[in-house]
């Protein structure tokens, strides 16, 4: 009867957790994804989008090929505010030329390609700033 008992003892200690092993310390509460979590997701789904809607044309901004520059210090470049611009630029590049936006015009003229970047119905404002997140990253690797 007792050693069954002893092991009993055992048994329950063990089962409720009160053997000598310290219990884990409470978890932090998150109450927000971090920046950094943020613009991981961001670059992922930009990533993807990139490859979808623009890789027939535009090679991916971080293959290091001599000339690929057109992604490279391309928020430098485009009219300030950048991001702003690029949403434009990337929803309608024609209705911008239109209204005589001057980069726009000479983009056009340099390239002399017929295409319009017209996204406005395909892609969101959110879809647009995740491939603004992507290509400033890939283009600065
Ligand atoms: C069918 C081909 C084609 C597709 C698809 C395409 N582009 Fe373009 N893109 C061009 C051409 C051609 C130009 C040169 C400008 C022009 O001709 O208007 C250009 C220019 C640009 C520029 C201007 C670069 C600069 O120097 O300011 C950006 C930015 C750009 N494209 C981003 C994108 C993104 C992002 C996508 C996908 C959402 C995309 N493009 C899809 C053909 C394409």
């Amino acid at each position: 009867m007792r050693p069954c008992l002893f092991l009993l003892l055992i048994m329950t200690g063990l089962m409720t957790g009160s053997s000598c092993h310290p219990t884990a310390p409470a978890p932090v509460p998150v109450e927000r994804d971090s920046t950094e979590i943020k613009l991981a997701a961001g670059f992922l789904r930009g990533e993807a989008l990139f490859l979808r809607h623009c890789a027939a044309c535009h090679l991916p901004p971080e293959k290091k090929v001599t000339d690929n520059y057109m992604f490279v210090r391309l928020f430098d470049r485009m009219p300030s505010p950048s991001s702003r611009y690029f949403i434009r630029y990337i929803q309608d590049s024609k209705s911008l030329r239109e209204a005589g936006d001057a980069y726009a015009i000479a983009l056009h003229r340099y390239w002399e390609h017929p295409y319009d970047h017209h996204f406005r119905d395909s892609m969101t404002v959110s879809d647009i700033r995740n491939l603004i997140v992507y290509i400033r990253v890939a283009a600065s690797k």
